[in-house]
This record gives structure tokens, sequence and C-alpha cells, in this order.
């Protein structure tokens, strides 16, 4: 993995050894990760409650989709189909729910324990086919990272 990918992994890890509520662990894990990129324009994590997910932490313009089914979205699809999602074009999408009418590209990246989606992390970019595969493969990394330590904390 390439330095700097590598390095927010890294950071992930070590910031959010120390948090001790499921909050302050979001909270920690989302700021570094939006300080990742400028064309970072929203980024959050929802959170699985009962089928539905639930906006939990995230950084970016007020969204209108704090309550998302798992059938709907782009954010359902991740969490429905366990596997990451990655589109570049969100306007020709028509599972796409609009946070901002700036959105191009979004990136919905589920955490996984084992077989169960515990949340997500999404990012959305307002520049089109913003996120790589190497951005896909850093974002997996940091939520196996977070998963483990929720699970430390007993969430
Ligand atoms: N775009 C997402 C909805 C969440 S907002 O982008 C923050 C979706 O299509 O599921």
């Amino acid at each position: 993995m390439e330095g700097r990918r590598q390095r927010l992994i890294d950071d992930v890890r070590s910031a959010i050894a120390v948090k001790l509520t499921r909050q302050d662990i979001l909270d920690t894990a989302i700021h570094l990760i939006d300080d990742f990129s400028p064309n970072f324009d929203w980024s959050g994590f929802y959170m699985m409650d009962g089928n539905q997910l639930v906006v939990a932490s995230y950084i970016g313009p007020e969204t209108p989709h704090t309550v998302i089914p798992l059938n709907s979205g782009i954010c359902g699809a991740a969490a429905s189909q366990k596997r990451s999602v990655v589109v570049d074009d969100v306007q020709s999408d028509p599972r796409f729910l609009a946070c901002s009418i700036s959105t191009r590209s979004e990136i919905v990246v589920p955490l996984m324990d084992g077989d169960r989606v515990l949340g997500e992390i999404d990012i959305d970019s307002n520049t089109p086919s913003f996120f790589t595969d190497d951005d896909r493969v850093m974002l997996e990394a940091v939520a196996a990272i977070v998963v483990t330590r929720l699970k430390e904390i007993g969430v």
C-alpha cells in the first residue's frame, strides 16, 4: 500500500485505540478519513439500527438521509450486498439518494463482523469518478480496524 494510505490506516488504528465509546471512535475515525483528501466532500458513518442504517457521525453538509432502509440508496445496496460499492457517476445511478446536488461520485464500504453488517463508511465527492481501487482497499482496511475496536469496547 502507498505510504499515505498506509499512514491513514495506522493513524486511525492508534487514534481509536484510546477511545472508549462508539461515538468517540466513529467521530475520531471520520475526522482522519475526511482529512485524507480535499475531494472527500461528505464523509460519514451509518450504523445499523434494527434493519435500517442511521447516520452516526459525519463531516460535510447536513444530509436529508439520516435513516436509510436497506432497499434504498447506494448505502442500502452496499449493506444488503455486504460489499463495497463505488459509483463513478451518481447521476446515472437510479439507486442514488442525493445528500447534496453537487455530489458526482460515491464510495460505500460496509463494516463487516464476519457475515454481519454493523454499519458502513460512506464518502461523497463533487469530482466525477474520484474513488480508485486503492481508496477502496484503504477504506476496507479502515473499516476492519473500526470493527475490531468496536468489538473491543463491546458494541
Ligand atoms: N448517497 C447515499 C445517501 C447518503 S448521502 O450521500 C450522505 C445513497 O445513495 O445511499
